[in-house]
């Protein structure tokens, strides 16, 4: 194939061809959209940083919740925002806590619609780390014991699918055994497997009242300048029974989204991150960029990368234009 007998412009003349040749194809059903459910009622208030997004009280989470089940997205993953937070985060396990009142009202209403809950500390606890603190810094075996509880509690509450996304280690395992023990065997876990300490994060903590009120997050999530760890927690997770990987963020880390899709064959999820979304809303405030060709080109390269399935804040917007 040598120019200029081979001319690879042949093949992009005009739409129809350039839809027959065409390798990747994002789909309504690899969307996943995330949701915050705010303690209280009547509350409609929109993440500054995240136009578009909202914490919300039950309410208007079912109702949007609605609107994504029309758009034939498959699935929700749900964030809370409890009224109280402790050294324990004790609203996260408690029956009554925000997300287990959430998940049961999402499945009043709307029962095929796949819910899947974040199982993590950040949000319910006052120092706002993913874990318990121990002499300054979290203990990963106490932690893994509420991250468990917690995991069961959604799973009696109605969630589909939990997510655990602490990076403790032996948390999906501990995770399994807990929900095994109570005949659960049928609910999935979905492993935040490779979850960098990323500063893209930055929006979400906004949105979830979640920033560390010392440190950092980097003892236990990945440092981004690692690849083979990956390989390394991705290993563990999957020896531990996880049903999905999920690298996150997904952006700076294509490349790792790549390596694990060719090296493990679960099913692969990509987490678009608050900052990621940030980006485009912002450039696009600005007239800078082209808000839904940048979005579906983004939604596309993470796919063309590796992943099954992407959470995104972009889902509703995206499903609308694939409709
Ligand atoms: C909780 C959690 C975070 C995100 C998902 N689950 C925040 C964090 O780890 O600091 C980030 C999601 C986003 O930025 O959109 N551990
Ligand atoms: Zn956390």
């Amino acid at each position: 194939m040598f120019f200029p007998e081979y001319r690879a412009r042949r093949m992009r003349r005009n739409e129809n061809l350039r839809r027959m040749v065409r390798e990747t194809f994002l789909r309504i059903d690899d969307l996943i959209y995330p949701m915050f459910s705010a303690a209280g009622s009547g509350i409609r208030k929109e993440i500054p940083s995240m136009p578009g997004i909202y914490q919300q009280s039950i309410e208007h989470i079912v109702e949007e919740a609605r609107e994504v089940r029309d758009l034939g997205i498959p699935a929700v993953i749900l964030f809370g925002i409890p009224e109280t937070k402790d050294p324990l985060g004790q609203d996260s396990y408690s029956d009554q806590g925000i997300i287990q009142e959430t998940i049961r009202a999402i499945k009043k209403d709307l029962p095929e619609l796949i819910v899947i809950t974040d199982v993590c500390m950040c949000e319910y606890t006052d120092h706002g780390h993913c874990g318990v603190i121990h002499e300054g810094d979290v203990d990963n075996d106490e932690t893994l014991k509420l991250l468990a509880a917690q995991a069961l509690s959604h799973v009696r509450a109605g969630a589909d699918i939990v997510a655990p996304s602490d990076m403790m280690d032996g948390r999906v395992a501990a995770i399994r055994e807990l929900l095994d023990a109570n005949g659960f065997s049928r609910i999935p876990v979905m492993s935040y497997a490779v979850k960098y300490a990323s500063a893209y994060y930055g929006p979400f903590r906004d949105a979830a009242d979640s920033t560390p009120q010392f440190g950092d997050r980097r003892s236990y999530q990945m440092d981004p300048a690692n690849r083979i760890e990956a390989f390394r927690e991705a290993t563990l997770d999957v020896q531990e029974c996880a049903d999905f990987l999920m690298v996150k963020p997904a952006l700076a880390y294509l490349d790792i989204l790549r390596d694990i899709k060719e090296r493990f064959d679960l099913p692969l999820v990509a987490y678009n991150v608050s900052g990621e979304y940030s980006m485009i809303k912002a450039a696009a405030k600005m007239d800078w960029i082209d808000h839904d060709r940048v979005m579906m080109e983004t939604l596309t390269g993470i796919k063309r990368a590796g992943a099954d399935l992407i959470i995104t804040y972009h889902a509703k917007e995206a499903a609308r234009l694939l409709k």
